[in-house]
């Protein structure tokens, strides 16, 4: 059966080993029983945004970032006290054009080795989904400090960590339902 609503998880990091990536996939399976969070793996991929190149036709990992997802989760690390280079760049091409983040759900968390949880990456994110009009989760906020401690072996997050974990993706499943477009049925 299709679930209700899928959402997209995006590590902003290209790392093989990336905490990030881990932080999706253990969210992933927190997810309640009609969401799906499906990760996207290809930000690597996407061409450093140039209107010369997109004058030309938007790149194939463009095109399937913006396949119909109900919300985007983001999982940031912190490079330089702010966001990754890459993570701008997919945010940039996808503002173009439909401009399908405009009123789009999203949830910001990150990992990091750094003792301050990634708080300056997600507050720049913030400010960025401002320019884009997209609906980002004021609360809860999930700021995970500890780098490879934050994980056991089967890639849950360890202690008290994994419950705040669960009630995030709980209160972003709720939020991605509530923000969901409404559609109108046609008259007769
Ligand atoms: C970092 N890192 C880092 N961490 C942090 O908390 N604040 C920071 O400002 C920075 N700056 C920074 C710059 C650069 C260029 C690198 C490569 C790293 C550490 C970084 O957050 C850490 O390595 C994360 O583990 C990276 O995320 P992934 O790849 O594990 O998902």
């Amino acid at each position: 059966m299709k679930k209700a609503l899928s959402i997209l998880g995006i590590a902003g990091s290209l790392r093989r080993d990336s905490l990030n990536r881990r932080l999706v996939d253990a969210a992933a399976a927190l997810a309640p029983d009609d969401v799906t969070i499906a990760r996207y793996d290809a930000l690597g991929a996407v061409p450093m945004f140039d209107e010369d190149v997109e004058a030309a036709g938007e790149p194939a990992g463009v095109r399937a970032l913006r396949d119909a997802v109900a919300g985007l989760l983001i999982a940031t690390p912190e490079y330089n006290q702010s966001f990754p280079a890459v993570l701008k760049n997919a945010i940039d091409w996808l503002s173009r054009g439909d401009e399908m983040l405009a009123g789009k759900p999203v949830a910001l968390v990150g990992a990091t080795a750094g003792r301050w949880g990634t708080r300056l990456a997600q507050a720049g994110l913030r400010q960025v989904f401002a320019a884009t009009e997209s609906l980002v989760m004021p609360s809860p906020m999930l700021f995970l400090a500890g780098g490879e401690a934050l994980f056991d072996a089967q890639g849950r997050l360890r202690g008290d960590e994994h419950a705040r974990l669960a009630h995030f993706v709980a209160a972003f499943a709720a939020w991605t339902r509530r923000y969901q477009p409404i559609v109108l049925p046609l008259p007769p």
